[in-house]
């Protein structure tokens, strides 16, 4: 994946640091597109993903929306040149500054999670003479097959509306009058790689569309979420995700009204594969059944793999020798499960040998903090390799 040329001057660049290439991600953009477009499908980013200023520059540019989970978010999207009319605004604890600036840039959608924030949203929209466009983000209680800490559409999780609360809902939303109802959200986890749960989530909205169907009830927007997961064992391998797949599974199995359009919110799948964590080994130490590598990245800089077990490939991009040994790939956080692979199988390694660890586009620098003091790592895009 990276060329003798980019490794001569990734030995120049100060580790650890964030390496993004913008070519990966306009072929992923552009397979998106394509895919979706067949079908007329609407797609935001999810931004929360990633929201360095190049990527969502580059991601405005190929015309999708974005799904935003604070106010802050929203007023990046508009920055970067998302337009406030393909915004959708998620999350379970919208404060009232944050449903205020959703309502002074007029976005596309509040996707609402309880009665009492639906309630908040219409006393706060009547304050400034507005109307504004929900969602109903319905849990669809399909279980996502993922690690448990990004399994979001079960009934024990704090997301969504549970099916049981929709009559309450919809009898109070007859009161309401700056609210207007346009669509129904689901979102059932991330980093989902069996498409067979897709289809079980759209089976899923079918039988609740019927439901609202039963009351005369036509939304004209369906939002089934994001959720595509991408291959960490071999990213080269599978640099895209199988985009077209994906959106066929929606396009055969949701059964939808003529009027009806359908949007998704992607994140992972759009940016993961474009980003590596470039760091260097600090020593190589001696250990009673393994040897450990200690790089300069660590928790701090990549938090996915204490967090929830994630395995990113780790790839010696330099190395001694091609001799195999069994290594612990650690970082020098003060912290066990700072750790980025046990007893993995990888060619001979000495201090200054450089390290990338791959796909961490999604989830990996937004998720960086300062334990320990650390400072923020650097960012390198290719094509100038400009700061
Ligand atoms: N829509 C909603 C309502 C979401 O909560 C999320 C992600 C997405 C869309 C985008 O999902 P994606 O396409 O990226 O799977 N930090 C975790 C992932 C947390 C995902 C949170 N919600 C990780 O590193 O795996």
């Amino acid at each position: 994946m990276f060329s003798k040329e980019k490794v001569e001057q990734f030995k120049t660049i100060p580790t650890p640091f964030y390496y993004y290439d913008l070519n990966v991600l306009e072929s992923t953009l552009a397979e998106i597109t394509k895919e979706a477009g067949t079908y007329g499908f609407d797609v935001h980013y999810a931004l929360k993903a990633n929201s360095n200023n190049e990527i969502l520059e580059l991601i405005s540019k190929h015309g999708l929306g974005t799904d935003c989970v604070s106010g802050n978010e929203i007023l990046k999207a508009l920055d970067t040149g998302f337009t406030s009319d393909d915004i959708v605004f998620a999350g379970v604890g919208k404060t009232d500054e944050e449903i205020n600036i959703g309502l002074e840039h007029d976005i596309f959608c509040f996707n609402c999670e309880s009665l009492p924030e639906i309630e908040v949203i219409n006393e706060l929209a009547q304050q400034k003479g507005k109307v504004a466009n929900i969602a109903l983000r319905i849990n669809p209680n399909v279980n996502a097959n993922t690690h448990h800490y990004i399994t979001t559409g079960l009934e024990e999780n704090k997301f969504g509306i549970n099916i049981w609360e929709l009559e309450e809902v919809i009898n109070a939303l007859e009161s309401f009058e700056n609210l207007n109802l346009v669509g129904l959200h689901f979102h059932i986890g991330s980093q989902i790689t069996d498409l067979t749960v897709f289809k079980s989530l759209c089976v899923r909205v079918n039988e609740i569309q019927e439901w609202f169907y039963d009351r005369n009830i036509i939304v004209e927007h369906v939002n089934v979420g994001g959720g595509l997961g991408v291959d960490y064992e071999n990213p080269d391998e599978n640099l895209i995700a199988d985009f077209k797949a994906y959106f066929k599974v929606f396009n055969d199995f949701l059964e939808l009204k003529p009027t009806q359009k359908v949007h998704f919110e992607l994140g992972r799948a759009v940016v993961a594969q474009c980003g590596s964590l470039i760091t260097k080994v600090i020593y190589v130490k001696k250990g009673v059944n393994t040897n450990f590598v200690i790089v300069d990245a660590g928790m701090t800089e990549l938090l996915r793999p204490a967090l929830y077990q994630a395995l990113h490939k780790i790839e010696p991009l330099t190395f001694v020798s091609d001799n195999i040994n069994r290594y612990d790939v650690v970082g020098p956080i003060c912290e066990s499960s700072d750790c980025f692979g046990k007893s993995l199988m990888l060619p001979e390694l000495e201090r200054n040998n450089i390290i990338a660890i791959r796909t961490t586009g999604a989830y990996g620098e937004v998720m960086a903090n300062n334990y320990n003091l650390r400072r923020n790592a650097a960012t390198y895009y290719e094509k100038e390799m400009i700061k």
